[in-house]
């Protein structure tokens, strides 16, 4: 495994790290068995995968976690969990006492008696200013007690393409660690969040590296179809059929492969979140981030066709 300094933690932690949420939610979304789902993260610590990212949100997957994690020591291994802020259904905000319930939840499930790292989970940009007011120094007061050792914050990529709110994030300085979304269909992270990240020394966790759109080839296509039709990609730039067969060749092996080599290829990123329980998808994946980079005039070719799209790409 290849271990990164996590910023200004000062954590090392491995390039690949797990995630629990997103399409699979450690499996839950695909009906993974809980005992396969535990073989996954045993096999990624087996890996020397050390970073593991979860939320309270995220189903069962903090108990799921807890239960696999139960006899494992517990600096063998740096786990993220996440407060969501607002209603998921009205979209208001919590009142301060959710941070509180939250955390203390989230330790008791996994069965730590601290995080990590600690996250405000999905913040819309046009919520970042009340949460901020509300919740960050509750979230301090707790830091100060030992529930957590470090703050970090993950965007709402769905609603904010042009990370917004990380900017604004990077800009105020409050945490130790971002989230966001990054992909080789949606680069734009490279412009604003990345440059700023590495100059205030601050760990970056990446989402959305391959999701749906770079692990599903029928929904890949579609995709490409619609950024043409929308003139954000031009007629002749890749084919319609298998658009992105051109990145593997050589030691790329698959598209998801592609994808996760290009996001761990930039040297501001510290981690790159797997979502899967799928354990023949969870080694290939770690395989594709240690193994030679993506070819630089793959990269390049990338960076011109897709550079230029500022928004969220990848469901
Ligand atoms: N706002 C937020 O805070 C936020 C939002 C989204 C995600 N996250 C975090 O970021 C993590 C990573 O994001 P993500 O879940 O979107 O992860 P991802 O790794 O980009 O995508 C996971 C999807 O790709 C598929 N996949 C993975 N490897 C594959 C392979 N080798 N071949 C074919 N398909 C493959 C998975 O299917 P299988 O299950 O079949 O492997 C799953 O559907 C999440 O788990 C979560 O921890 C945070």
């Amino acid at each position: 495994m290849e271990y990164r300094r996590f910023g200004r933690t000062g954590l090392q932690v491995s390039v690949a790290g797990l995630g629990t949420g997103g399409p699979s939610t450690l499996g839950q979304n695909t009906g993974v068995s809980e005992a396969e789902a535990i073989r996954v993260v045993q096999r990624a610590l087996d890996l020397g995968i050390n970073l593991i990212d979860t939320a309270a949100d995220y189903k069962d997957s903090e108990a799921i976690l807890g239960r696999a994690l139960r006899a494992v020591p517990r600096d063998r291994y740096v786990i993220a969990s996440k407060f969501m802020a607002n209603d998921q259904h009205t979209g208001a905000l919590m009142p301060v006492e959710a941070l509180e319930k939250s955390l203390h939840r989230s330790l008791d499930r996994l069965g730590v008696d601290y995080l990590d790292v600690f996250q405000f989970h999905g913040i819309q940009a046009s919520l970042y200013d009340q949460v901020m007011d509300r919740f960050l120094a509750e979230a301090h007061r707790w830091q100060k007690q030992g529930k957590f050792r470090f703050l970090g914050i993950s965007e709402n990529f769905r609603t904010d393409g042009t990370h917004r709110m990380l900017r604004q994030a990077l800009t105020d300085d409050h945490f130790d660690t971002v989230m966001v979304g990054y992909n080789l269909l949606a680069p734009g992270a490279e412009h604003v969040v990345l440059p700023e990240a590495q100059r205030r020394d601050v760990g970056v966790m990446v989402m959305f590296a391959v999701r749906r759109v770079l692990s599903q080839p029928a929904y890949l296509a579609q995709t490409i179809r619609e950024l043409k039709s929308r003139g954000l990609l031009g007629q002749e730039a890749v084919p319609d059929d298998r658009p992105l067969d051109w990145l593997v060749h050589d030691h790329v092996d698959s598209i998801p492969s592609a994808a996760y080599k290009f996001v761990a290829g930039h040297p501001a990123i510290t981690s790159v979140l797997s979502g899967t329980a799928n354990l023949a998808h969870l080694e290939t994946n770690v395989q594709a981030m240690l193994g030679l980079s993506l070819p630089a005039a793959d990269r390049t070719r990338i960076l011109s066709l897709f550079g230029r799209i500022e928004e969220s790409i990848g469901n």
